[in-house]
């Protein structure tokens, strides 16, 4: 399969990329650090079948750019031509895009987030990456999945985002964000879900990620772990779809 990945420069995004390139499939891997040497590590093993391109989500004109690149390495695909060298890709199978895993995000609390003192300006931010960049990238892709046979996108959101089991007191931007990042999702399957577009909205559990700024030692999983079960989930054809859930790495299923 063809498949983008927001966020892949390290965290989970980067675990879900290597992942998929071992599987076979062929990665766009949306780079927002590019200090960050990772990416260039998996692109030597697998060569073309990655592409590492330029993708900030909460910049339209970063994902339209984005978007111009897929479409470009599609068309190429689909005019025909055998010299894949030219367009520098390996897509091969459906030409065209299959699967988008929107999993770029930021913690609120990078700020150093104050309850009842929030900083507004990180919450923008917060909410232009975490919500308005899910919302960018279907507005922008969703097309290319059109001759898709599975046209799936997923969401990485959190359980911090269910505000039926909300139990916090602080963390408003990040809780906020992923909750406004549910409704879209919501609304989003009702719109594209009966034209044969495929959802999963996921909770990855606690990750030990860079979330922090660093590597953190605390959490339940390593990058490594909630990567290998985000992929089962995502990739898994048999999930029941007939309503959208929120569904956890350990199988729970969240109330919006
Ligand atoms: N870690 C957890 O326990 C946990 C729990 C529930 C849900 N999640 C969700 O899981 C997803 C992945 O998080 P993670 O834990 O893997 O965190 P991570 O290690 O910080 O990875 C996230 C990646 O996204 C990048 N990014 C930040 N802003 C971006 C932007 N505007 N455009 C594109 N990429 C951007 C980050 O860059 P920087 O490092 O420069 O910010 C980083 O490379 C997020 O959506 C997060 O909300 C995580």
């Amino acid at each position: 399969m063809n498949i983008l990945v927001t966020g892949a420069d390290r965290g989970l995004g980067y675990g879900m990329t290597r992942i998929l390139l071992e599987m076979g499939h062929h990665v766009w891997a949306g780079r927002y650090m590019p200090e960050w040497t990772e990416l260039d590590e998996l692109k030597e093993k697998h060569g073309k079948k990655l592409e590492i391109i330029p993708l900030d989500v909460s910049d339209t004109e970063s994902v339209k750019r984005a978007g111009d690149i897929i479409l470009r390495d599609i068309s190429y695909i689909n005019a025909g031509s055998d010299d894949e060298t030219e367009a520098g890709i390996g897509i091969k199978e459906s030409g065209c895009l299959d699967m988008i895993i929107s999993n770029a995000g930021i913690n609120g609390k990078l700020s150093g987030e104050v309850p009842m003192e929030s900083d507004y300006d990180y919450m923008m931010r917060t909410y232009n990456i975490n919500s308005l960049g899910a919302v960018r990238l279907v507005e922008i892709f969703y097309q290319m999945m059109k001759g898709s046979d599975v046209r799936r996108l997923c969401f990485v959101s959190s359980e911090a985002g269910s505000i039926t089991q909300a139990w916090r007191n602080d963390n408003f931007s990040y809780c906020m964000s992923k909750a406004a990042l549910n409704m879209y999702v919501k609304l989003i399957y009702n719109r594209l879900h009966p034209e044969g577009y495929s959802f999963r909205l996921y909770h990855p559990g606690w990750i030990r990620s860079y979330m922090g700024g660093k590597l953190a030692e605390k959490g339940n999983l390593s990058i490594d772990e909630a990567a290998d079960i985000a992929i089962r989930y995502f990739m898994d054809d048999h999930v029941d779809e007939s309503e959208l859930v929120m569904y956890g790495y350990d199988g729970e299923r969240f109330q919006f």
